[in-house]
């Protein structure tokens, strides 16, 4: 009886899934939109996981701590954004559709991050693509204290991205040859955040490999795989770089060999190499204040829980409570809190003493 009622159970759940995550037909990472033609929102499905929560069209009138908007930008250390949840002390897995941008600098029509959120940030600009990555105090960003994240791309379990409809753009790819006024899409984007850390990674599609070195099926590994930096907790730095190898591509005894994240249900007991940052040079550092001026004016308390989301409604969130998510088995979203922390447990014991800075940083 138990088991039968557990198994009917399962078939539910497998069936629903199936249904709620349905691959759409025009997956958001073929669609080119280009920056002066974007739509109100660039996501038009209603049913599965509902409707996009945000829009595209972002401008003065959105630009305040309560936007909705989901067009980020990966430019230049002093000039991005990240994704984070609409309201307070939610998890990433809990709120990984309905993410919104908050950026470094006013004129996105964003938020803006707390000042103090950022805690040290590491730009790569390599031939291929922009990484930031870096150390956050991520309650600041509406993320639970404690929760370890997962993956945000333009991906998703149904193909409509993570958030639902993110778009992403750069003024900072070659073509550009330093012209800041025009931005240029990303069809290949990830975010990792969470444990008080990030990584954002914008690949130029004009370039070889844009899906390998953006790939977005290695959701449960987070930066030092998707993302190898030498990101460090206070230093902000802006270098230029080599490509790293493709996320799971790895070289031994000349033989090239692509690991490959096991499913969902799977535990992952250890990845069979340690991926190492791709050569940086010219890095240059810069103090915080000098970089993130226009976050002054946001202070700490600009994390303002908006009314049509708003769940819990107080700010930032240092409890350390755990949070209840169940874990959407996405596969391009990674864990949620518990699951996470799960997972974080088995990835420990499989990486021994090297889990936090594995997990995130080389
Ligand atoms: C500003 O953005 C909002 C939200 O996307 C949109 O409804 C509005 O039409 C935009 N305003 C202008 C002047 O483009
Ligand atoms: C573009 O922006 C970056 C930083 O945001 C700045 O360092 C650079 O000088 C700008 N380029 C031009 C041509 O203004
Ligand atoms: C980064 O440094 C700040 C300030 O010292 C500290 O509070 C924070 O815990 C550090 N973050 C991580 C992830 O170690
Ligand atoms: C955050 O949420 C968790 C569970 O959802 C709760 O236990 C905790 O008290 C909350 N923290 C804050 C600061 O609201």
């Amino acid at each position: 009886m138990l088991n039968l009622a557990y198994s009917t159970l399962l078939v539910a759940a497998a069936a629903s899934c199936a249904s709620a995550q349905s691959f759409v037909s025009d997956p958001l990472v073929d669609k080119t939109i280009a920056y002066t033609a974007i739509p109100y929102q660039a996501d038009t499905h209603t049913d599965g996981r509902g409707p996009q929560s945000g829009y595209n069209i972002c401008n003065s009138t959105t630009e305040t701590q309560a936007s909705m908007c989901q067009t980020g930008f990966i430019n230049h250390l002093d000039d991005f954004c990240l994704f984070a949840p609409p309201a307070a002390n939610t998890s990433i897995g809990d709120s990984e559709g309905v993410e919104v941008a908050w950026c470094t600098k006013k004129g996105h029509g964003t938020r803006l991050i707390p000042d103090g959120a950022l805690q040290g940030v590491q730009l790569v600009q390599s031939p291929g693509y922009v990484q930031i990555a870096g150390f956050i105090d991520q309650t600041l960003l509406n993320i639970q204290d404690g929760d370890y994240g997962g993956e945000l791309d333009s991906g998703g379990q149904d193909g409509r991205g993570n958030p639902i409809g993110g778009l992403v753009y750069t003024n900072a790819f070659p073509s550009n040859n330093g012209d800041n006024s025009t931005y240029q899409q990303g069809r290949h984007w990830t975010f990792f955040v969470g444990g008080n850390t990030f990584c954002a990674k914008i690949c130029d599609d004009t370039q070889p490999n844009a899906e390998g070195l953006c790939q977005h099926i290695y959701d449960r590994i987070g930066c030092a795989f998707n993302a190898p930096n030498n990101a460090k907790n206070g230093t902000f730095e802006a270098c230029q770089g080599a490509d790293m190898t493709p996320v799971g591509v790895y070289v031994t005894n000349g033989v090239t060999t692509t690991w490959t994240q096991p499913a969902e249900t799977v535990s992952i007991t250890g990845v069979p190499y340690t991926p190492t940052p791709a050569a940086s040079s010219n890095c240059v550092t810069f103090t915080s204040a000098s970089l993130y001026t226009d976050l002054a004016s946001i202070g700490v308390s600009g994390t303002v829980t908006p009314a049509a989301t708003a769940t819990s409604g107080s700010g930032s969130g240092k409890s350390g409570a755990s949070a209840t998510k169940t874990g959407s088995g996405s596969s391009a979203t990674g864990s949620s809190n518990s699951a996470g922390t799960a997972m974080g447990i088995s990835v420990v014991s499989a990486f021994a003493g090297v889990f936090l800075s594995a997990l995130f940083f080389a």
